[in-house]
């Protein structure tokens, strides 16, 4: 038996990067997903990838729309069953220092992230205490714990998040919906990717275990929050990052 055996579970911005090796890691784990994302290309691409319509689902969602991430959960609902998992993974970076940056790349980042995330948060929590329980996992960054020059945007973004979970934690624990967060470090994506590459060596010297993190190794701590191998955890917030900014 996998760790999600039979479980639906749903997790946003997963058409590329860490979000589709969570889909992957999930759906190899025994779960069914529904992918949520902006970008309807990479979704059916990534359905595809992760063994067709038995095993994954497309939906086009924008995180920054409640009534789309409802629609979203409809849709895996009545395609796989019960809500038991919800990952809000969806996201962008917009980087720049505050001298260059325009409110509306702080808006975005904010809308993105931080609402996104509540927009997730809330709508899944409503099913799962409906269902008796599940597990929600919220994607920050260790640049929310330490902020990082260029993103006061996205450092406050992600800072957000860790307390949006905490107080959502506390609000649904009673029917028993767990609610945790991830801060991952340097994760070799698109994202990452395309940052210069004296960004990139820059972050590399900061790091004890001497390389960046795949994907896979997100989406490995992401299913142990999703699974009842974290059954007694909820609230808390686990740093992959190589030992970064410990
Ligand atoms: N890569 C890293 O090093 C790293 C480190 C820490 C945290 N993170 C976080 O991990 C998450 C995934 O990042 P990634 O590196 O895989 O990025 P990525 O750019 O490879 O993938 C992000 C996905 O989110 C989707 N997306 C963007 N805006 C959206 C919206 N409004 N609604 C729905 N989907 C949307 C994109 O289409 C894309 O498929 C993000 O929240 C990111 O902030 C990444």
């Amino acid at each position: 038996m996998g760790l999600l055996e039979g479980r639906t579970a749903v997790v946003t911005g997963a058409a590329r990067g860490i979000g589709l090796e969570i889909a992957r890691t999930f759906i190899d784990s025994g779960a069914r997903v529904v992918i949520g994302d902006i970008d309807d290309e990479a979704g059916a691409a990534a359905v595809t990838e992760l063994g067709g319509e038995d095993a994954a689902r497309y939906v086009n969602c924008d995180v920054r729309d409640g009534a789309a991430i409802e629609h979203l959960i409809d849709v895996a609902e009545e395609a796989f069953g019960p809500l038991g998992v919800f990952v809000n993974n969806a996201g962008v970076t917009r980087d720049a220092t505050m001298r260059t940056m325009t409110e509306e790349q702080f808006d975005d980042i904010i809308a993105i992230h931080l609402k996104g995330t509540w927009n997730g948060t809330r709508a899944a929590a409503g099913r799962m205490r409906e269902h008796g329980g599940g597990a929600i996992v919220n994607v920050s960054s260790i640049s929310g714990k330490v902020g990082l020059k260029g993103q006061t945007n996205y450092s406050a973004a992600k800072a957000g998040i860790i307390g949006l979970t905490k107080a959502a934690a506390k609000e649904v624990a009673f029917k028993n919906v767990r609610i945790n967060a991830i801060q991952p470090g340097l994760i070799r994506t698109a994202m990452t990717l395309a940052m210069p590459q004296h960004v990139w060596d820059e972050k590399m010297a900061e790091i004890p275990l001497g390389r960046a993190g795949e994907p896979s190794e997100v989406a490995q701590v992401v299913l142990f929050l999703a699974s009842d191998m974290s059954s007694y955890m909820t609230g808390t917030v686990l740093e992959i990052t190589g030992g970064r900014h410990i």
